[in-house]
């Protein structure tokens, strides 16, 4: 059976592309990725999917008048790279109804909370001011409503004293690795019910 293509979408360092990148280098993986795409030109994770031999483009919304027009931009190097699902690893953008109806059913994001807790911005402040035992992070299918759709898969992880934003941050990303991966092959595989990480 062919493998599906995924692009993966990046802004920076790009922890998460590589973890989702190293699970599709194994053979019998139901995806491959065709591309990773940046739109900052010094987005860090660049480097690393070329390191691996992965494709790589950058769009810099920069030199867009609008969410629209960089949108279309990013649809040239997608369709090239044929690829059937993106995965939004870390990337920063918001984008619209448009393009995400163009993707319908095919977008995966990874979200630093438990959502519904916490979307946007800010995640690992807002959940220290929020005073929680919890925090975690959240893979979810990419719908209009920001950091909204279907959950697809959750890791948790406890709140410690003391704990800073940076020192939460830390303790989360390497469960954002470890979710992202199995949620993506279970994805593939259409299997749509969450899948849960304790840590
Ligand atoms: C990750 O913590 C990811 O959950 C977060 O950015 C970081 C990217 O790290 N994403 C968001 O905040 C999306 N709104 P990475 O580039 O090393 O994968």
């Amino acid at each position: 059976m062919s493998r599906r293509k995924v692009a993966i979408l990046i802004s920076g360092g790009g922890s998460n592309m590589l973890a989702l990148a190293r699970d599709m280098a194994d053979p019998g993986h139901p995806a491959e990725v065709c591309l990773v795409l940046s739109n900052r030109p010094d987005a860090g994770g660049l480097a690393r999917a070329a390191e691996m031999g992965i494709p790589t483009a950058v769009v810099d919304h920069r030199s867009y008048p609008d969410r629209a027009s960089f949108e279309a931009a990013m649809m040239a190097p997608l369709r090239e790279s044929g690829a059937e699902l993106l995965c939004l690893a870390g990337f920063m953008r918001v984008l619209t109804p448009g393009f995400i109806e163009a993707w319908a059913g095919r977008m995966l994001n990874i979200h630093p909370s438990i959502l519904p807790l916490f979307p946007g911005l800010h995640t690992h402040a807002r959940c220290l001011a929020a005073g929680m035992a919890v925090h975690g992070c959240t893979v979810h299918e990419v719908t209009p409503d920001l950091d909204s759709g279907p959950i697809l898969g959750q890791a948790v992880v406890p709140v410690e004293a003391g704990d800073t934003p940076d020192a939460l941050a830390a303790r989360v990303l390497p469960m954002e690795h470890r979710l992202y991966p199995p949620v993506l092959r279970r994805f593939v595989a259409g299997e749509r019910a969450p899948l849960a990480l304790l840590a």
